[in-house]
């Protein structure tokens, strides 16, 4: 059987050959998950021979992520804001970007906040778990079309504790909630890449990220723009919506945010100065 140091050589070389981003770090992350060591104690067993059956299992992991298969749907987990989330095919694996969308809840909202938030088009949960877990007195509605994400945030909640603040509802974005002033809090990262620029996103999204998680209409914006509009009726006078968009956005969502009735709207930039999340109060 292959030894440790013998895997690493081999896939290291086979990831880069195959484009795959972190080659090294990879197969490390790859091994660790087949023999339950943890990745630093690896380092120092270069000659540990795997056994028969997690050399099987680490060659057909390696030859789905050299086929540019996520590396987080192979593990079945990835992190968010420090806590790992369950993940799988038919539910978007959680970007580090959209953990800004936290920051700026924190900001906004003190820790001890009560009432409600909602999160549409949840995902893993990794919004509104990370919401229930931050702020322990808020309740959290979090709402997908899908039943795999909403299956998924289940199975997080459950395992970071929150199931009893998190109510789930299969819907098309905020359309099912009363248009009431009940919200304190409304957050999505929503499809919003275009059509056209769908094809044009890398393999391990293109390919094996669900394609309703990712597209939204024909500009990219009839999803954002009818969230920006639902939560507009649903959030308390001062409330605040809180959503990601793609960087040529901007422009667009402070105009419906304008056109909607929200005051106090602003773009927040990302890292690379460009506009990503939309900040609107009610
Ligand atoms: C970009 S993903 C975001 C997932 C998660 N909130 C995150 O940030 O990792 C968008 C989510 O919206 C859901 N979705 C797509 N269209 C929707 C709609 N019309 N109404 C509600 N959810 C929708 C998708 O199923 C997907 O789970």
């Amino acid at each position: 059987m292959p030894t440790v140091a013998q895997s690493i050589h081999q896939w290291r070389a086979a990831f880069a050959a195959a484009g795959v981003d972190s080659p090294r770090l990879t197969i490390e992350l790859l091994l660790a998950h087949v023999t339950g060591l943890d990745r630093g104690a690896l380092i120092g067993m270069g000659n540990h021979e795997l056994t028969p059956a997690q050399s099987a299992q680490l060659q057909a992991l390696c030859a789905r992520r050299a086929a540019r298969e996520p590396l987080a749907y192979l593990l079945g987990h990835w992190d968010f804001y420090g806590r790992r989330f369950a993940v799988k095919p038919g539910v978007l694996i959680p970007r580090p970007e959209t953990e800004a969308v936290i920051d700026l809840a924190r900001k906004l909202l003190p820790p001890g906040a009560q009432g409600w938030a909602a999160d549409a088009g949840c995902g893993s949960g990794a919004l509104a778990v990370t919401l229930a877990l931050e702020f322990p007195h808020l309740r959290v509605v979090a709402t997908d079309l899908h039943p795999t994400p909403l299956q998924v945030t289940a199975e997080n909640a459950r395992a970071l504790g929150v199931s009893s603040r998190l109510a789930l509802v299969r819907m098309d974005a905020l359309t099912g909630l009363k248009p009431a002033a009940l919200f304190d809090l409304m957050v999505s990262n929503p499809p919003y890449v275009t059509p056209q620029d769908y094809p044009t996103l890398q393999p391990e999204v293109r390919d094996f990220e669900p394609q309703e998680a990712l597209v939204g209409g024909q500009s990219g914006l009839i999803i954002p723009e009818t969230i920006v509009h639902q939560a507009a009726a649903r959030l308390k006078p001062g409330g605040w919506l809180i959503l990601e968009h793609g960087m040529e956005q901007g422009a667009a969502l402070r105009q419906a945010a304008t056109s909607a009735g929200y005051k106090d709207i602003r773009t927040e930039k990302d890292f690379a100065g460009l506009d990503r999340i939309l900040v609107a109060q009610a």
